[in-house]
This record gives C-alpha cells, structure tokens and sequence, in this order.
C-alpha cells in the first residue's frame, strides 16, 4: 500500500467515524424531538454565514436565502455520477411538491470553484431547474464555506492528469433561518426524501 493510498484510508476512516458521530447525533434528536414534529433541533455545529457568487456573478449569503428553508448540496460539475443523480432527484422531488416547491430555495455549491465558474455553474444547473441556484466562489469563500458545513472535499489526481474531487454526497436541509435541520441521504428513496421537504414547509408555515 503506497503512502498515498494509506492516507487515503485514514482519511476515509476518520470521514466514516464523524459521519457516525454526526448520525448518532441526528439520530439522537430525531428520537427526542419525536413529539414536536422537527425534523431534529437545529444543530449550530454544522453552518453559519456563507458568501459565494451565483451563477450571474452575483453575491449571495445566507441573508439572502432567509425566510425560506434551503435545499442544498455540495458537488461539482465534472462529477461523473453523484452530482447529475442528486440533480435528477431533486428535479423529481420538485416535481412532486408542485406550487409547494416555491416555498424552498435549492442550492448547488461547487466543491471545485477552480473549474466551476459562475458560467459553468449556471450552464450545468440551469439545465435542471433554474430554481436551482448554482453556486461557487474563490477558493477560500468555498472553503470556507466546506469548513462550516462539515462538508468532505477532496482532490484526487487521474492519472491523465487531470483531477477529480471527493466529495460528501448529502442533501442538507436547512430551516428559514439557516440552521441545520436534517439531511437526506444519497440514494434515499423518494417517498422518504419528500416526506421530509414537506416536513420542512410545514414547519415553517407553524412558526411563522
Ligand atoms: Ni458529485
């Protein structure tokens, strides 16, 4: 086993036992939380403030996203498969919601703002749904950004020389006011995923 490939086995490793912590977690809250019908309590551990540039090469923070529970996932548009599968997904879901679909917003941050530039961005996910807003930025807005979401990044060399990310796969479920409320899992099955989007409206409309 290379150096390379041992690191990569660690690192998966230690991604695989926060991953454990952070279910064990929602886990825990979910059961607690059974009877308030929350998904889970806002977790502050995971979010916060964020400033990117949207797909016209505007800015856009957290503020601009509140009132509204956000639907959004991290990924790339080189991404062979999770990405376009995600994407797919959440147009279904969308779909399904109908007019309650307008009481969302969807988010689509690259985890490679090297290659994803805002035209990239906007190209790649508008061709879904243009309700979907495609986010990038610098280098250290992404980063930044990756750090506070927990949110695995990682470039792995091909051996062309070109690269591809890592990248963690969830759907992140944040409430009107921008706290962590839930995920959905990659590859959920839908009927579960739009449970917890409608849960997520109705939240919203019994608190506001
Ligand atoms: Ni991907």
């Amino acid at each position: 086993m290379s150096g390379l490939k041992l690191f990569r086995y660690v690192a998966w490793a230690a991604v695989a036992v926060l991953a454990c912590v952070a279910g064990a977690l929602v886990y825990f809250q979910t059961t607690a939380n059974e009877n308030s019908g929350a998904l889970i309590k806002p977790l502050a551990a995971i979010g916060g403030p964020f400033e990117l540039v949207s797909g016209t090469g505007e800015t856009v923070t957290d503020k601009t996203f509140a009132g509204k529970p956000t639907v959004m996932f991290f990924g790339f548009t080189y991404c062979p498969d999770v990405c376009p599968t995600t994407l797919s997904e959440l147009q279904g879901w969308m779909a399904e919601l109908g007019p309650d679909a307008e009481k969302l917003n969807y988010a689509f941050v690259s985890v490679d703002p090297e290659r994803d530039t805002p035209d990239v961005m906007r190209d790649y996910v508008w061709a879904f749904d243009k309700r979907i807003t495609p986010l990038t930025g610098s280098k250290e807005q992404v980063d930044a950004m990756l750090k506070a979401y927990r949110v695995y990044a990682k470039r792995v060399p091909l051996d062309d020389g070109d690269y591809t990310m890592d990248h963690s796969a969830a759907v992140y479920l944040m409430n009107e006011n921008n706290e962590f409320v839930g995920t959905i899992a990659y590859g959920e099955a839908e009927e579960t995923a739009l449970a917890k989007l409608k849960r997520l409206i109705k939240n919203t409309a019994a608190s506001s």
